[in-house]
């Protein structure tokens, strides 16, 4: 049911952890399964991702997906990594079951959510680019006291 490279990425996730001073962090979450999925970018001064990490508290599926995510936006633009779609992703990893594409979708909303955060930083507007709707970060950031 499994594609084998969608179980390569989940018994090895690549880029796993946190970036430093990152350019832009992402944490977005699914309302429905309670998953949670946070993104890195390192961005140079060209615009381009030279790094990229992720921390996700999640399906196997969703660790698969932010991995290949990573993966695939690690030496592209801000712009070209917008094209990195949630179908992006799953075609790199030859598909996924139906039920859990919604999980490939928060890879797709945490880069554009860690996008949204550079550009905010960087008083700049990436062309396309709309602000993530499960972007959960500020909404953290009010409860942290809790914890
Ligand atoms: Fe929640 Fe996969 S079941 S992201």
């Amino acid at each position: 049911m499994y594609s084998e490279k969608v179980m390569d990425h989940f018994n090895n996730p690549r880029n796993v952890g946190e970036i430093e001073d990152a350019s832009g962090v992402g944490t977005v979450g699914n309302a429905k399964c309670g998953d949670i999925m946070r993104m890195y970018l390192d961005i140079d001064d060209n615009g381009v991702i030279q790094d990229c990490k992720f921390k996700t508290f999640g399906c196997g599926a969703a660790v698969a997906t932010s991995s290949m995510a990573t993966e695939l936006v690690k030496g592209k633009t801000v712009e070209e990594a917008l094209q990195v779609t949630n179908k992006a992703v799953m075609e790199a990893l030859d598909g996924l079951p139906p039920v859990k594409v919604h999980c490939s979708l928060l890879a797709e909303e945490a880069i554009h959510a860690a996008l949204w955060d550079y550009a905010e930083k960087h008083g700049i507007k990436i062309e396309g680019l709309e602000k993530p709707v499960n972007d959960i970060s500020e909404k953290e950031e009010e409860e942290e006291d809790e914890y």
